[in-house]
């Protein structure tokens, strides 16, 4: 499949004349958490410079340009969902630079969709659901985090949201630019999602893990800090375009069973 370097302006208006598109969608990001607190050139090239030059180009050819962002530009602070007007205050260099990229969007465009999501996984690529399958196989036990608190995402379930978006843009006049918040439905935590990643694939494959063992985020160093707390409450999104949350449990069994049909 061709590829765009996001940060890269010339090649980015290039593939614009060439692909003529009725509108972009930007799921490109820096998304190593733990690498960005090092690599914090590289992750602010792509994460505020990229979406800063896909969002001009679209604003000089006039399209709508839609921007995927993250839980992390909050600091997990609050008690409750996060809400799109909250302040933001991230606490990574990755949470900074999306951060950036949010603002350099709305600097460029009026015509942008910021979606901000959590905890993403799916059937392809490196994600938490994958991890944790590999591990179950492979240990007896294993230790996960049970003070974070948030919200799984099936990243089926936000594409349809991006396609459902993107359908009303192009076929309605008056769409309501901006920020939302869109994650899978029910706060957890990683312990707990764990939990259930193996109660689901233990009816399809035998798995050697005997204890999940939770930790305290304390215990468990990693170079860059994470929110305690980022659930995102999606009432606008509901509100403004339809779009309904789904539980996150049942997402999760959807994706469980496809990375099973594949095996
Ligand atoms: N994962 C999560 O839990 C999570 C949570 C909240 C929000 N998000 C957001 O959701 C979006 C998708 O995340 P993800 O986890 O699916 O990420 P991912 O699997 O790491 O995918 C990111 C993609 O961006 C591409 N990319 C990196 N640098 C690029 C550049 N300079 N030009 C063009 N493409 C480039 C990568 O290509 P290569 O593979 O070739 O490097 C990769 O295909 C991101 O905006 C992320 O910030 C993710």
């Amino acid at each position: 499949m061709p590829q765009v370097d996001i940060t890269n302006i010339i090649k980015v208006e290039n593939a614009l004349s060439a692909y003529q598109p009725a509108l972009i969608v930007n799921a490109a990001a820096y998304t190593n958490v733990d690498k960005a607190e090092s690599e914090t050139d590289l992750a602010f090239a792509v994460n505020r410079d990229g979406p800063g030059n896909l969002a001009g180009a679209c604003a000089k050819a006039n399209l709508p340009f839609i921007h995927i962002s993250t839980d992390y530009v909050f600091d997990g602070q609050k008690k409750s969902p996060y809400i799109e007007t909250d302040q933001v205050s991230p606490l990574s260099v990755y949470g900074k630079s999306k951060e950036e990229g949010e603002k350099m969007v709305r600097l460029q465009t009026k015509e942008h969709i910021i979606l901000r999501t959590s905890w993403l996984y799916g059937v392809h690529g490196n994600n938490f659901v994958k991890t944790m399958l590999r591990l179950g196989r492979e240990k007896k036990a294993i230790k996960v985090v049970s003070d974070q608190y948030g919200s799984p995402t099936s990243a089926a379930d936000l594409a349809a949201t991006v396609f459902t978006i993107a359908g009303l843009i192009i076929s309605a006049p008056k769409i309501i630019w901006g920020t939302y918040h869109y994650c899978g439905q029910g706060i957890t935590t990683w312990h707990e999602f764990a939990k259930k990643i193996f109660e689901i694939a233990c009816r399809y494959d035998a798995m050697k893990v005997e204890k999940i063992q939770p930790i305290k985020t304390i215990d468990y160093k990693t170079s860059a800090k994470r929110p305690l707390f980022s659930a995102l409450d999606c009432s606008l999104i509901e509100k403004s375009f339809g779009i309904k949350t789904k539980p996150w449990q049942e997402s999760l069994e959807l994706v469980i069973d496809r990375i099973f049909a594949q095996n």
